[in-house]
């Protein structure tokens, strides 16, 4: 029989929330204990690169991350795979002579490259992207015909955070009322042009791998919090509709106020945890306080501030002038040199999927 390979790229934007998702309802398959909203970040800066393909030739599904080879066998890859094997549907390049048929797929194998741009497991959501960009590259690959809501219900179950790296722009995950996790997916809030004066800023402050998974964290905070789960029932839900109303109508003060106070609530959740979980740093505490300083100095403020289950700063400047001014005041306070608070930086606009 005559070999052929078919392969396809995507690129998938991380996404960073701006009202948290923390808690699972259904851990297999990955069901929240709130809705979440997020910003999706501009592909060149962090982003996960996946070449997948497929070939008579391959004898397993076999996977690479960042060069090295990775196990598929977890359930949340197999998951994705079975999902999106299921919903393929027929293929034919005419010019490589390649013609799969729906039920093919069953026995063909994979091989999936991925590279992330930006440090791996370090509260830069690389999960996210990761495996929005598995689910988006497999579904072109295979030929699926489902939209992107229905692919982010499966990217949901590599990883939570992943189904709103689907959209660009501001994206809501609903939390969903079904057992089976029908209802629980991405929708987009505003696409990536409606608020382009934001700036985000990343202060990396440490690139190493996180010491509590997100995984781990959240369920032993589901089990121990009280905190969390006033949270999830009480405040998430006001919160939600206050910030997609700021988002529509591009309203800073209100966005900025309601992202400082939602990442210091979930991190308050993880101190509320039994044992406590600690993400953030000195380095991330003099953060805040420099932006909150600031921000109480000027008539209106200037940047946003929240960090995910690790000590990095995610920086929302209002506008350009903000984002260098926000730029100067880091340098200043934490000057770079050999043994340096901050690493580096990472500039992000918000932007789309490609
Ligand atoms: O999807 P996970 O398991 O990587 O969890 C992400 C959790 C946070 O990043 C802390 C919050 C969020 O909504 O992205």
């Amino acid at each position: 029989e005559k070999s052929w390979v078919r392969i396809v790229t995507g690129q998938t934007p991380t996404n960073i929330a701006v009202i948290k998702y923390w808690g699972k309802r259904d851990e297999n398959l990955i069901l929240p204990i709130n809705d979440s909203i997020s910003v999706t970040l501009d592909p060149n800066h962090l982003c996960t690169t996946t070449t997948v393909a497929v070939s008579p030739a391959f004898d397993k599904d076999r996977m690479w991350l960042n060069g090295k080879e990775i196990s598929l066998a977890g359930d949340r890859f197999q998951n994705c795979l079975r999902e999106i094997r299921k919903r393929a549907t027929d293929v034919e390049e005419e010019e490589k002579g390649i013609k799969i048929a729906k039920k093919d797929w069953e026995n063909l194998h994979v091989h999936i490259a991925s590279y992330n741009n930006f440090p791996t497991a370090a509260g830069l959501a690389s999960s996210a992207a990761g495996l929005a960009c598995l689910v988006f590259s497999l579904a072109r690959l295979m030929n699926v015909k489902e939209d992107q809501g229905q692919l982010s219900a499966i990217a949901r179950q590599g990883s939570g955070s992943a189904c709103r790296s689907l959209y660009g722009g501001f994206v809501k995950w609903i939390m969903g009322k079904s057992e089976d996790g029908s209802d629980s997916f991405a929708v987009q809030v505003t696409d990536e042009k409606h608020w382009d004066d934001l700036v985000i800023l990343i202060a990396v402050v440490s690139s190493q791998q996180k010491e509590t998974s997100s995984t781990s964290g959240m369920r032993e905070s589901v089990e121990t919090s009280l905190l969390l789960k006033h949270r999830a029932q009480e405040i998430v839900p006001k919160r939600i509709l206050q910030m997609e109303e700021a988002i529509k109508n591009k309203d800073f003060p209100s966005f900025a106020r309601l992202t400082c106070a939602d990442s210091n609530q979930f991190h308050a959740t993880c101190l509320d945890t039994t044992p406590p979980i600690f993400y953030m740093n000195d380095t991330s505490h003099k953060i805040i306080s420099i932006v909150e300083k600031w921000n109480r100095a000027e008539t209106t403020p200037q940047v946003a501030y929240t960090f995910d289950a690790g000590p990095n700063a995610v920086l929302i400047a209002r506008d350009r002038k903000a984002a260098t001014q926000l730029l100067q005041r880091m340098l200043y306070y934490f000057p770079p040199g050999a043994d340096a608070d901050l690493n580096s930086f990472v500039v992000g606009d918000k932007s789309i999927l490609q």
